[in-house]
C-alpha cells in the first residue's frame, strides 16, 4: 500500500476509536474561539467573513472554532472519518463547514487566491515532499494572507530510544530520506502511520522560497520537570517536539500574474 492509503487508513482508525487527536471543540472552547485557537495573537481581532482553509485539519476542532467565530470554513483532509467529525459537529451546531477529501499537496478543487487564512496543524510529517504542498498553499492564499502552521521538529523525529543512563539517542540521521523506521521510543509518533523527517531547510526555507514570508516562530514547550523518565514530558526537557510558524503570502507582482496566465493559456 502507498503512504497516502496507509495514512488515510490510520487516521480513519484514530478517528473511529476516539483518539485524542480527533477531539472536537467543546462548548466552553466555543465561547472564546479565537483565544483558544490563537494564544499568540497571530490572528486578526476578528475572522468574521474571512475565508479560512483548515488544512489537514479534520476532526472537528479548528473548523468548528473558526466557524463559530464567523469565518467561512473549508477543511481539507485525507481521512473521511476525520472529515465526518467536522460535518457532524457543523450540523449539530448549525454551522456551515465545507469539507474536501484531498491530499494537502494537491488542492486542485480550491481556487487561486481564495483564502485569507490557511491554518495547518501538525501534518507535514505525512508527506515526503513539501515543495508541491507549499506551492499549493501559496496559490490558494490571497496576497498578504496568513499561513499558520505547526510541524514536528526534525531532532524529535531523529530520536530512536532512551539508553540505560536515560539519555535520548539520535538513531536516525539528519539527512534520512524515505519513511521513518519504527523506533523503540515512539512518543510523538502515531502508530501505524508512515511518517517523514523534514529538515528546517525544507520546513522553513521551503516556505520562504514559496513566497511566504516568515513573521514569527515559536517552539511550544513540552518539558515537564516532575515527569517520570518514561513520560513524554521528560523527553520534552531535552528535545522540543514541535515548531509553530506564522507567515504571510508575499503580494504577487504583475509579472507573477502574467507568467501564470501565460502558463494557463499556452496551448
Ligand atoms: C494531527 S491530525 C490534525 C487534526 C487535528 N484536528 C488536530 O488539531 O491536531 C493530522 C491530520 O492530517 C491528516 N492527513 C494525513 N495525511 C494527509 C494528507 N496527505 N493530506 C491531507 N491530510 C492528511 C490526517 O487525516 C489527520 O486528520
Amino acid at each position: 500500500m502507498d503512504y497516502k492509503s496507509i495514512n488515510r487508513q490510520t487516521w480513519n482508525q484514530l478517528a473511529d476509536t476516539g483518539s485524542l487527536f480527533a477531539r472536537v471543540a467543546t462548548d466552553e472552547e466555543c465561547r472564546k474561539p479565537l483565544t483558544v485557537l490563537d494564544g499568540r495573537g497571530w490572528l486578526p481581532p476578528t475572522v468574521a467573513g474571512l475565508n479560512v482553509l483548515c488544512l489537514a485539519s479534520g476532526g472537528g476542532w479548528q473548523s468548528v472554532l473558526y466557524a463559530v467565530a464567523g469565518a467561512n470554513v473549508t477543511v481539507v483532509d485525507l481521512s473521511e472519518s476525520m472529515l465526518a467529525l467536522d460535518q457532524r459537529e457543523g450540523q449539530r451546531r448549525g454551522l456551515n463547514i465545507r469539507t474536501v477529501q484531498a491530499s494537502m499537496d494537491d488542492l486542485r478543487e480550491l481556487s487561486d487566491e481564495s483564502f485569507d487564512i490557511v491554518h495547518q496543524p501538525v501534518s507535514t510529517c505525512y508527506i515526503p515532499d513539501l515543495v508541491p504542498m507549499y506551492a499549493e498553499i501559496a496559490r490558494v492564499l490571497k496576497d498578504n494572507g496568513i499561513y499558520i502552521s505547526q510541524h514536528k521538529q526534525p531532532a524529535s523525529a531523529q530520536i530512536s530510544h532512551r539508553n540505560e543512563r536515560h539519555q535520548f539517542v539520535i538513531g536516525v540521521e539528519y539527512y534520512h530520506t524515505g519513511p521513518l523506521p519504527k523506533q523503540i521510543d515512539d512518543a510523538y509518533r502515531e502508530s501505524g502511520a508512515t511518517e517523514y523527517l523534514h529538515r528546517l531547510d525544507e520546513l522553513i526555507g521551503g516556505m520562504c522560497r514559496s513566497n511566504m514570508a516568515l513573521e514569527d516562530l515559536r517552539e511550544p514547550m513540552r518539558a515537564d520537570y516532575k515527569a517520570a523518565v518514561t513520560h513524554y514530558g521528560y523527553r520534552g526537557r531535552f528535545v522540543p517536539p514541535y515548531v509553530r510558524m506564522k507567515a504571510r503570502r508575499v503580494p504577487r507582482t504583475d509579472a507573477d500574474r502574467s507568467t501564470r496566465s501565460e502558463t494557463i493559456w499556452t496551448p
